[in-house]
């Protein structure tokens, strides 16, 4: 028994983390949180009062010849007759309570609302995310990849689409689940309470790379966001040396161009992740790796071995351009 014990604690002790719904840090979180402790628990209570009535009409009885019984009699009948139907009526009282507890909650989710932090549409793509920060100058428009940062404490609004197949947006520390379904945009508020990051992850099964479709929640206070916002809005960085200057003329003169955007540059195609502010992403490929010069070197080599089937074809360049490459994009803070 102790080691059963020993084992639920460990298990629950696991569920804690920056990608568990069992640790929420947001208030929707905690209002899904707690719908489904009443599921679990009042299904615990189910079986464990299903399993003490089996005991107890499976036990032992005496060895004494049974008396035939022909029909109860009708004081007996009375009383199984009102056992039974009480039993029903009990287990159908605990359905509409499930049932309305699970209305209540997904009412409640929605009651976050204006005045928003932020707008930002989320776009799924095979097997990515694009996140866009609405605003209402065109050029504090604000795009990024697989990275999403929020303030803590005030909600913000998320409409989702997706370009080519279904997805499914997941944060569980923060939201529960919701479909990115194509030609159709979801719209759904979140709102951070701790500051954190937390990991959100694909939850639709949308092919090959599904489970390499990751991002990362940046929950922070609002100065450090604000700090955030202003330093992703800028044009790229200018380069400072003559391997970065070299690592620019070969992303502009080879095939980047046809799918990235780096901002300042005449490089604005919208196939792939924009580039602007790649170096400051500690993750590359969609969480599939960090962001470090050797993996950054060999992704944009070969991205099939890090992620076979991602959109991005191989880039047999010379190993000195390929490495002015790097530099060129590590320096894009
Ligand atoms: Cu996108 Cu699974």
């Amino acid at each position: 028994m102790k080691r059963g014990w020993a084992a639920l604690a460990l298990l629950m002790t696991s569920c804690a983390g920056p990608q568990s719904s069992l640790d929420p840090a947001g208030v929707q979180a905690s209002r899904i949180h707690h719908l489904w402790w009443l599921f679990v628990g009042i299904s615990l209570f189910v079986y464990v009062a299903v399993l003490a009535v089996l005991a107890w009409g499976s036990r032992r009885r005496s060895p004494s010849p049974p008396t035939p019984v022909i029909r109860p009699d009708a004081t007996t009948e009375r009383k199984l007759k009102l056992t039974v139907s009480s039993a029903m009526a009990f287990s159908v009282a605990l359905l509409f309570l499930l049932l309305f507890s699970d209305f209540l909650t997904g009412r409640a989710l929605h009651t976050l609302s204006d005045p928003v932090a932020a707008k930002i549409l989320v776009v799924g793509r095979q097997w990515w995310w694009e996140f866009r920060y609405d605003d209402i100058s065109p050029s504090n428009v604000l795009t990024t990849a697989n990275e999403l940062h929020l303030p803590i404490g005030r909600p913000v609004q998320l409409e989702l689409e997706s370009r080519d197949v279904i997805h499914s947006f997941w944060v569980p520390n923060l939201h529960g689940k919701r479909d990115l379904i194509p030609g159709h945009t979801a719209r759904i508020f979140l709102q951070a309470d701790r500051p954190d990051t937390y990991w959100g992850q694909c939850a639709e099964y949308c092919g090959y790379q599904h489970a390499n479709m990751r991002f990362t929640v940046t929950a922070e206070p609002e100065d450090d966001y604000q700090k955030w916002l202003v330093s992703q809005r800028a044009d790229a960085a200018e380069p400072t040396t003559d391997q970065q200057r070299r690592g620019k003329q070969v992303f502009l003169g080879a095939t980047c161009v046809m799918c990235h955007t780096i901002q300042g540059t005449i490089s604005q195609a919208k196939l792939g992740p924009d580039l602007t502010h790649v170096g400051s992403r500690p993750w590359i490929g969609a969480g599939a790796l960090t962001n470090t010069r050797a993996n950054l070197a060999g992704w944009i080599a070969n991205p099939q071995r890090a992620k076979p089937g991602s959109r991005m074809p191989p880039n047999p360049l010379p190993s000195e351009n390929l490495l002015a490459l790097v530099d060129y994009l590590e320096s894009l803070k």
